[in-house]
C-alpha cells in the first residue's frame, strides 16, 4: 500500500527564533510571502499524499487559523477583483485533509510521531520535517514508491563531510547503494560521535513508515533531556524487517535557524518568476 497520509510535527517552541517566535509560530514564518508549512504540504501533494496531519501544542493556535476559512478578507479581495488571490485563499485547507493532533510536552521526535497514531490509522504513512525545504517533490514521490514496493519503512538520506554527521540521525548500509540511490539499512545511530558514525549518510526530514513504528516508539526509552528520538524506533525496525534509504541530489534548504531560513529565502526568490531579475539586480549591485 502507498502512503498517503502525512505528519507534521510542528508543535516545538521555535527558540533559534525568538523573539518572532513568541507571536508566530516558526511554520509559519515566511519564504517569500509563504509559509514554510504551506511549501511542505505542497511537496506531500506532489508526491500523491491527500492527508496532512500536523502535530501541534495548544500554545500555538495560529497553526489552526491558518488553515480556517477568511470569508471577510476573500469578500475584500473579490470586491476589488483580486480573485486569483481569493482563489488561492480559499484553497488552502480545502485541496487537502488536515488533521490536528496536540503534543503539549516537548518529549522529542519519536513522541511527536506518536502523537498522531490516531489520526494516522494502521497503513503506511509520510514524515516531513518542515524545518527542511526541498526543492520538489521527487525524493518524497520515490520513497513511497520504495516503501510500497519493500513493505519497509524508508529514509531520506544525504552525504555530509565526517564532522558533520554528529548533528544527524546517520545509517549503517547493508551494501552499495543502487542505480537509483536507494540502499537497503542495516541500523543507524542518532547524532553518533563522529568516530562513532556508521557512514557519512545522515538522515534527512523525509521519512515513510510502516505503522508497527507505533509500538516501537511506545518501546523508546527516553534519551538526554527526556526525549522520544525517532531513530530509536527506526533502529528495532531495521534490525526486524526491510529498511531502505533514499539517496537523492534533490534541492534541499535547513530553514530550522536563521542563517539557514535567509539562504533559502534570498535562493528562492532568485528563482522567483515575480521578483527572481529585480531582486538579481538589486543583489548584484548591493555586492
Ligand atoms: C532530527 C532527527 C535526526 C535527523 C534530523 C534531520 O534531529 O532526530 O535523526 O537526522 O532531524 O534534520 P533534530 O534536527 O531534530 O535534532
Amino acid at each position: 500500500m502507498r502512503a498517503h497520509t502525512a505528519v507534521i510535527p510542528a508543535a516545538g517552541m521555535g527558540t533559534r527564533f525568538l523573539p518572532a517566535t513568541k507571536a508566530v509560530p516558526k511554520e509559519l514564518l515566511p519564504i517569500i510571502d509563504t509559509p514554510a508549512l504551506q511549501l511542505i504540504i505542497d511537496e506531500a501533494a506532489g508526491a500523491g499524499i491527500d492527508h496532512v496531519v500536523v502535530v501541534t501544542s495548544h500554545a500555538k493556535p495560529a497553526i489552526e487559523a491558518y488553515f480556517a476559512e477568511s470569508p471577510e478578507v476573500v469578500a475584500k479581495l473579490r470586491s476589488t477583483g483580486r480573485n486569483e488571490v481569493a482563489d488561492h485563499l480559499e484553497r488552502i485547507g480545502r485541496d487537502m485533509r488536515i488533521t490536528f493532533a496536540y503534543q503539549d510536552v516537548a518529549m522529542g521526535l519519536g513522541h511527536a510521531v506518536g502523537c498522531a497514531r490516531e489520526a494516522v490509522g494502521d497503513e503506511p504513512f509520510a514524515v516531513l520535517l518542515p524545518d527542511e525545504i526541498m526543492g520538489d517533490s521527487s525524493l518524497l514521490a520515490q520513497m513511497c514508491d520504495v516503501s510500497a514496493a519493500t513493505g519497509g519503512s524508508v529514509v531520506g538520506l544525504k552525504q555530509v563531510p565526517r564532522d558533520e554527521v554528529s548533528a544527524y540521525g546517520v545509517i549503517d548500509p547493508a551494501g552499495p547503494l543502487d542505480a537509483d540511490g536507494v540502499v537497503s539499512v542495516r541500523t543507524m545511530v542518532e547524532k553518533p560521535p563522529v568516530a562513532e558514525a556508521p557512514s557519512e549518510l545522515i538522515i534527512i526530514g523525509r521519512y515513510v513508515l510502516t505503522p508497527d513504528v507505533f509500538d516501537k516508539i511506545e518501546r523508546v526509552q527516553p534519551g538526554a533531556g527526556g526525549e522520544i528520538q525517532l531513530t530509536d524506533a527506526l533502529r528495532m525496525q531495521a534490525e526486524n524487517g526491510p529498511f531502505h534509504g533514499v539517496l537523492s541530489g534533490i534541492r534541499r534548504y535547513d530553514t530550522g535557524n536563521p542563517l539557514g531560513w535567509l539562504t533559502a529565502v534570498v535562493e528562492l526568490a532568485l528563482d522567483d518568476e515575480r521578483i527572481g531579475s529585480q531582486f538579481r539586480t538589486w543583489l548584484h549591485d548591493l555586492l
